[in-house]
């Protein structure tokens, strides 16, 4: 059936790009792919052309409502949801010997996955998030759990079976064979689900679990079926500094010497990034996922999104659970803009040897609310190379979306009669589209849309 959505709307263009509509109309056409996007006023002569729409099925937004992109995340480990909130007095790699390894390890039970996969996914959906690039674990059955949970729920997904072969515990370990067949075998059975939701994506885990060997040969895999790619990258320095020992090379030469940075592939964090590797993704095309919650809950540092914006490397938003602790993508955009701002902070303040601060000129612009949007819609799927599919409102994309509502609670849209007749009808909006970034939360999102079929709906009636 074709839809049509009257009411505001907002999306991105660019980083720099923020477009607003605060009386339009979207139409979804019955594939749920958007054919026409425009003024309300439009839509009577729009109409008269197009009168296959005359029967469409029509959602009014109340003026407390907003549409907008639904938002991607780069970056999460559906497993680890089932140990969120633990360990993060730790950093990476004691986190990954104490808590994680021994949790990843359980989902050979797939009784087990399939009660947390469950859950991730809906918890996810909750949040608004319609774009997921999953990490399953080492197994390549309960990963097969997750991507029929994914379609089940109707969620779009990049899904990777994790691979692991070396410098990681006994109990969960891999030998080359066994990482690359699997790889295979889940590869095919994604296919299998014939679903243009979900696609397969070559994760090996990071350059420190992984041999050269099957790094190799699983960027073979990638390259043979152009497949995506994801994994980790300059997180943390104890992490850099045994890749540079064990390889006399940087990080990303380490990957680009084996094929796996490509246009499809993102790497998550890059928070110790040197220029020539910023280059490199550059040059390769590929993108990071910035994962602030993580980054300051295992200390890894912080990440300047904007240096690699200038220097022409593609970002998204990652909640990176459970080094992160939440698995909104609202929650992730604050956290980026604190780490925006904490950066502007150390690049402008001296303390000085009295203990006091000393103030420096300094150029830096921190990212604002609506480069962080950009970065967490068009941005994550410019990220995952499905800008092409998803990230905005442009007829040709997939309408997924989301209808926002700041009259819920813990939002509040109050506005006085007088400021109705002072404030113009584009400030009133670009306020509420404030109120729901920096306070509001997943009761504000009412329904969640992934190729024109709403999977969450929150509406009491
Ligand atoms: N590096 C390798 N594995 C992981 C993981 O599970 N989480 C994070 N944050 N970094 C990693
Ligand atoms: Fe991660």
């Amino acid at each position: 059936m074709t839809q049509v959505f009257f009411g505001k709307i907002i999306h991105t263009k660019s980083f720099d790009e923020f477009e607003i509509c605060t009386n339009g109309y979207i139409a979804v056409d019955e594939a749920g792919v958007i054919f026409a996007i425009g003024q309300e006023s439009e839509f009577a002569t729009w109409l008269t052309k197009n009168a296959n729409y005359e029967a469409a099925q029509v959602e009014r937004l109340t003026p407390d409502q907003f549409l907008m992109p639904g938002f991607v995340d780069c970056h999460i480990h559906a497993p680890q949801v089932a140990q969120i909130g633990l360990g993060l007095d730790m950093p990476l790699l004691e986190w990954l010997n104490t808590y994680t390894f021994p949790l990843e390890a359980q989902f050979n039970d797939n009784k087990f996955a399939t009660k947390v996969y469950a859950k991730v996914v809906e918890h996810t959906i909750k949040a608004g998030t319609t774009l997921a690039s999953y990490f399953g674990t080492n197994h390549k059955q309960s990963t097969v759990i997750l991507a029929k949970e994914a379609l089940r729920q109707g969620q779009r997904a990049l899904i990777g079976k994790v691979c692991s072969n070396f410098n990681c515990p006994d109990f969960y370990v891999e030998t080359t064979a066994n990482s690359l067949a699997d790889t295979k075998k889940f590869i095919e059975e994604i296919k299998d689900l014939n679903s243009e939701l979900i696609k397969p994506t070559i994760t090996p885990r990071f350059a420190i679990t992984c041999t050269k060997e099957l790094m190799t040969k699983l960027g073979e895999i990638a390259k043979e079926n152009r497949l995506h790619i994801q994994s980790h990258i300059s997180e943390n320095v104890s992490e850099v500094q045994f890749i540079k020992s064990q390889y006399k090379c940087s990080y990303a030469e380490v990957y680009d010497s084996t094929g796996l940075l490509t246009s499809k592939t993102v790497m998550a964090h890059g928070v110790h990034l040197e220029d020539a590797e910023i280059e490199l993704l550059r040059k390769r095309g590929t993108s990071v996922a910035h994962c602030p919650a993580s980054n300051t809950m295992l200390s890894s540092g912080l990440c300047d999104v904007v240096r690699l914006i200038k220097n022409g490397v593609k970002v998204g938003i990652g909640t990176d659970v459970s080094g992160g602790n939440s698995m909104s993508i609202q929650d992730a955009i604050l956290r980026t803009l604190d780490v925006s701002h904490h950066l502007e902070f150390v690049k402008k303040q001296d303390i000085k040897g009295n203990g006091s601060l000393n103030v420096r000129q300094n150029s830096y612009r921190p990212i604002d609310y609506k480069n962080a949007i950009y970065l967490a819609t068009l941005g994550g799927a410019e990220a995952l190379s499905l800008s092409n599919v998803c990230g905005n409102f442009m007829p040709g994309k997939e309408f997924d979306a989301l209808i926002v509502d700041t009259s819920v609670y813990p939002l509040h849209n109050y506005i006085a009669d007088d400021d109705k007749g002072r404030k113009s009808a584009e400030l009133q909006l670009f306020e509420m589209v404030q109120k729901f970034i920096y306070v509001g939360d997943d009761r504000n999102i009412l329904k969640v849309y992934v190729k024109g079929k709403q999977i969450k709906n929150n509406c009491i009636c």
